[in-house]
């Protein structure tokens, strides 16, 4: 009798699913050039991805400014060459540039961004990554982000 119970209690006890959708990630930018995670992934199956970017520092947004920018990973050079001719006033960002899929607002230490990226702009098995535009910081902090 006492197994019995047992094994019917056992059999309520609700797993939960491993392969849960990842559709909202966060991102923190510190004082010292460092994005943390550097390799994001998140499910094909939202609709749409949410961003958070965090900036952990505490430096002004004119001396240590972090944004979150998202391209495909073979743009990432010519990308980042863009930016080297661009103003604060831009947020370090070249305007209408198609190749800039997503983008945050480029913030100062104790600031919050968020961008929110439609997932039908994303294709599965693309290489994508993400860098901070503010000249100097993108060779250091950048990651990748892939679409499962
Ligand atoms: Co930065």
């Amino acid at each position: 009798m006492r197994s019995w119970l047992f094994g019917a209690l056992v059999g309520l006890v609700v797993v939960p699913s491993v392969s849960a959708k990842t559709c909202d990630v966060t991102v923190s930018g510190n004082d010292r050039l460092q994005f943390e995670p550097t390799e994001l992934s998140a499910s094909a199956q939202c609709p749409r991805i949410t961003i958070t970017l965090v900036h952990t520092g505490h430096l002004p947004v004119n001396v240590m400014g972090h944004n979150w920018v998202l391209i495909r990973t073979d743009d990432y050079p010519a990308v980042m060459q863009a930016a080297l001719h661009t103003g604060i006033a831009n947020g370090y960002l070249p305007e209408h540039d198609a190749r800039i899929i997503a983008h945050t607002r480029l913030i100062g230490g104790g600031e919050q961004a968020q961008v929110i990226i439609p997932t039908k702009s994303l294709r599965r098995g693309e290489s994508y990554t993400y860098f901070c535009s503010f000249p100097g910081h993108g060779a250091l902090m950048k990651g990748i982000l892939r679409i499962d």
